[in-house]
């Protein structure tokens, strides 16, 4: 298996120092992609700390295992969603874990050779599930493209893509299908693109990339299981450790900055980062994906 990575982990030194970890410790890395920040630990402790490894998605899981394996990591892998955690731990036979963290949104690998039409500048069947098994899913992104009628789509749009053309964007996808069904990431960048105003087209992200990760959102339910898994996390987090989340855009942000605040006033613990830790100029520079990065720790008491 080709375990060659693109992926550049973000926030990589803040995220495991802040973690606080010790010998003996378990740590879950609920995202473990490309597993950049996982290695991390294994590089500082070795088999001195056991890496409980999640992905939705079963090639990134593989490539993952392939690296740990090399640098004779103490790992677990487990192929599920994350809003599973407190179950598939159990089944584990953990009940109580040392640290846990989240790196939100997928990895330029998936972007790349995912398949699902997560990428705009890609032509592949629009599917857009982090997951590999359909059946887990209400929708995909092609029913929602050539099904949803224009007043829902508009609706997503703006909400979660957080996009200011939303309402033309809508009607482009809902006119365009009526000469055909939409098949693909490349079709529907083309619609988007040559639905909004010119200016629109010259700005330094592409047209598409909101209505893209609304969508995206919208078949994985992203907010939905990001709430209800940093609940989870709580409740397995071991007493005075640290649950950590790195996101990108400010919907997750806001979540993630809510349910810290909420457990600080009801004196669940210590939120650490009132305002969330950033990339350095050295690192924005390096990997420009990192400039919207956003780390919130929070310290169970
Ligand atoms: C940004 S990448 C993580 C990169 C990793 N920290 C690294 O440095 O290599 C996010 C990963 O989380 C996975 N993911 C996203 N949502 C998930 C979910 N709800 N449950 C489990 N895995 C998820 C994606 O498949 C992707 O592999």
């Amino acid at each position: 298996m080709n375990s060659t990575t693109k992926h550049i982990p973000v926030l990589l030194k803040e995220t495991i120092d802040g973690l606080n970890l010790r010998p003996g410790d378990t740590v879950v890395d609920a995202t473990l992609g490309g597993a950049g920040h996982a290695l991390e630990i294994a590089k500082r402790f070795g088999r001195d700390i056991h890496i409980v490894g999640i992905d939705v998605d079963g090639a990134s899981l593989r490539r993952a295992e392939v690296k740990l394996k090399k640098i004779g990591a103490f790992y677990s892998l487990i192929h599920s969603n994350f809003q599973n955690l407190e179950r598939i731990l159990g089944e584990k036979g953990i009940t109580r874990v040392q640290g846990i963290y989240f790196d939100l949104g997928w990895s330029i690998d998936q972007f790349e050779s995912g398949g699902r039409g997560f990428s705009f500048q890609k032509d592949e069947p629009l599917s857009m599930t982090l997951g590999d098994n359909a059946a887990d899913y209400k929708f995909n992104a092609h029913q929602i493209v050539n099904e949803w009628d224009e007043e829902n789509l508009r609706s997503i749009i703006e909400s979660y893509g957080e996009e200011s053309h939303a309402y033309r964007i809508a009607k482009g996808i809902t006119t365009a299908r009526a000469n055909g069904t939409i098949r693909t990431s490349g079709q529907l960048a083309e619609i988007i693109n040559s639905s909004v105003p010119k200016y629109y087209t010259w700005r330094r992200i592409h047209p598409a990339t909101k209505t893209f990760q609304a969508i995206r959102i919208t078949v994985n339910d992203e907010l939905n299981v990001l709430k209800s898994s940093l609940g989870s996390a709580y409740n397995v987090l071991e007493s005075g450790r640290m649950v950590e989340v790195i996101s990108f855009h400010s919907l997750e942000d806001r979540i993630v900055k809510r349910t810290m605040r909420d457990w600080d006033d009801e004196e669940k613990g210590k939120m650490l980062t009132k305002r969330p830790i950033t990339a350095s100029s050295w690192e924005t520079n390096l990997n420009p994906r990192s400039r919207s990065a956003k780390l919130r720790i929070f310290q169970k008491k």
